[in-house]
């Protein structure tokens, strides 16, 4: 017995030895085929010309899910990397940094199976009659030409879509904004210029006050994730680093709408009341901003008395987040389009997301309209169903010219035989035909809603089985933190995310400004 129970150890380490032998050896593979692509065939001119405009998340899961060997597909965006959104909010205080929900377009195309061209450039007009692009180099460095035309058979807008502002004087000189890395960037310094210039020597208290009111407006998930994540930068590292900021760092949040994050229950809606009560930011319901200086906002509420009043709010940092507004090359495509006449929000898209009015343009995520919220995951599924549909068109071209290569062949068969045999393989195709054809509507899953509220606390409404679970509070931040690490571009992404929540932890956030 204990020959054999040693036998049995001497098995199970052989196996393990081996096995980790083989795990190293694929993980080695896999990193090294990472870093060495492999050639790709040159993009075929001969094949339909898919020009995909955007690269943010419509365009990327389109992409992702394209088999770029069907089309000649080029690329047109100004930006030359993928933006994993939802950890947006963090960046603006270093919690992570940016680079790590980056993730180059470049290597991720170089990945595809054909080439895809890819021009860094800003679509400056769609022409959809003359199917015509206009594009412009919109970066510091421009060649002799920077700005030319890019024909196609099919175009997909993905713009997404830009910061609404209303219109109110004053949004655009002095406030900050929170969609792009630059954005987050800007946040970051000004946090700290504000910190730095409060206490100035001599600094007067009244202005020390205005210095560090952090004030945000908008109390969607956008603001609402912000002003988490800055008391949080204030409660774990500004106050011990800037002990003189204490008593004055303070942040308000103003909502037009009687509450905050209108898209979640009721119950979570209160929950976040509740903890930002506790953090001590202050919510400001009911309070439209209507105008923006350098120094103050002017908000109009309602008094005690129910009477409208106005009332000046100075801030120090300004970030402005109140939704979305349409692209300049949306609107002016809207206005070529008669169907589009009453389109306001984006373009508006049929249930196979075809623009309204044309045949071959197809529109995904923040610029298009199809009774969906503006949400990473509308995008996601949107940009993953027409690259299915894509692939399955193409599919269905090749059948249809293997069918007509067929008929001809029946037609030329000699003999009873081998025109039975031809009628076969054509019976094999056309079911093969209608299987592609068969392909459904674009229909949206909602798989819930998350959002971090700060202090270690998310809130979420999650659909589960057929119900629908809302949850709040730390065990929520952990399901929110691991649903968004899944949810990351790239296990390099996810890689860097964990290493900057475990240096913000160990170390605390850097709180030097650049
Ligand atoms: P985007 O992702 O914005 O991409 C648009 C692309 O088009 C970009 O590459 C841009 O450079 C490019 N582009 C712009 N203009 C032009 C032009 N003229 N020509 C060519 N290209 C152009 N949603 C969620 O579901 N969950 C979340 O947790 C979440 N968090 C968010 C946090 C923040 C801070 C923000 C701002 C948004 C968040 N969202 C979230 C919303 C989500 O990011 C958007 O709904 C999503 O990005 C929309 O995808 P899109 O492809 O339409 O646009
Ligand atoms: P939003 O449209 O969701 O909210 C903007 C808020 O600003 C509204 O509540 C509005 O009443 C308020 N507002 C407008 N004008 C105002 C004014 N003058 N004064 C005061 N308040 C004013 O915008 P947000 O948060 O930028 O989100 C955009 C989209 O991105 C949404 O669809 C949202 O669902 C999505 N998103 C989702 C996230 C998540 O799921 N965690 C995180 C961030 C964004």
């Amino acid at each position: 017995a204990r020959r054999g129970f040693r036998r049995f150890l001497l098995w199970t380490w052989r196996l393990t030895y081996f096995s980790a032998i083989l795990g190293a050896g694929w993980v080695s593979y896999g990193i090294w085929e990472m870093r060495n692509p492999a050639d790709q065939p040159e993009p075929d001119p001969s094949k339909k010309t898919l020009v995909i405009l955007g690269t943010g998340w419509g365009s990327v899961s389109l992409l992702k899910k394209l088999d770029t060997e069907n089309y000649n597909v080029v690329v047109v965006s100004p930006r030359n990397y993928f933006l994993f959104t939802p950890l947006l909010p963090s960046c603006t205080t270093g919690t992570i940094e940016h680079r790590s929900i980056m993730e180059p377009i470049r290597n991720f195309l170089r990945h595809k199976k054909a080439a895809v061209k890819y021009y860094e450039a800003e679509a400056t007009k769609i022409d959809y009659e003359k199917k015509v692009v206009y594009i412009n180099d919109d970066s510091e460095i421009k060649g002799d030409v920077s700005a030319t035309e890019v024909p196609f058979d099919m175009l997909v807008v993905g713009v997404g879509a830009e910061n609404a502002t209303f219109g109110i004087p004053g949004v655009r000189e002095h406030s900050l904004f929170l969609k792009e890395v630059g954005d987050a960037q800007r946040i970051r310094n000004r946090i700290m210029d504000c910190c730095e210039t409060a206490t100035f020597k001599d600094q007067h208290p009244d202005e020390v006050k205005r210095l560090l009111h952090m004030v945000v407006v908008g109390g969607g998930p956008t603001g609402v994730e912000f002003a988490g994540e800055l008391q949080d930068f204030f409660n774990s590292d500004l106050k011990k680093w800037i002990p003189d900021i204490k008593a004055n760092f303070h942040v308000t949040l103003v909502e037009a709408l009687p509450n905050v994050l209108p898209m979640f229950s009721k119950t979570l809606i209160e929950y976040t009341e509740k903890t930002f009560q506790e953090e001590t930011i202050s919510i400001r319901t009911k309070t439209m901003v209507k105008n923006v200086t350098d120094r103050y906002i002017e908000a109009e509420s309602t008094g005690p008395d129910g009477k409208k009043q106005i009332e000046k709010i100075p801030y120090g940092l300004l970030v402005w987040a109140t939704g979305n507004a349409l692209r300049p090359v949306v609107k002016d495509l809207l206005g070529q389009i008669p169907a589009q006449k009453d389109s306001r929000r984006g373009l508006a898209v049929n249930e196979y997301l075809v623009v309204k009015g044309t045949e071959n343009v197809w529109a995904v995520g923040d610029c298009a309209v199809a009774n969906y919220a503006p949400t990473a995951q509308v995008a996601a599924q949107e940009g993953a169903w027409l690259a299915r549909m894509f692939n399955s068109m193409a599919k269905t071209h090749e059948f249809e010219q293997e069918l007509a290569k067929l008929s001809d062949a029946q037609e030329k068969a000699p003999g009873k035989e081998a025109r039975d045999q031809v009628f076969g393989e054509i019976k094999e195709v056309q079911k093969r035909l209608r299987r592609v054809k068969q392909m459904s509507p674009f229909e949206y899953t909602h798989n819930g809603s998350l959002a971090y509220i700060g202090s270690e606390k998310a809130v979420a409404d999650v659909s589960w089985l057929t119900g629908n679970i809302a949850t709040g509070g730390t065990a929520t931040y952990f399901f929110w933190r691991s649903a968004y690490l899944s949810m990351c571009f790239s296990t390099r992404n996810r890689i860097l995310v964990m290493m900057d929540w475990g240096k913000a932890k160990v170390f605390g956030r850097d709180v030097s400004r650049v």
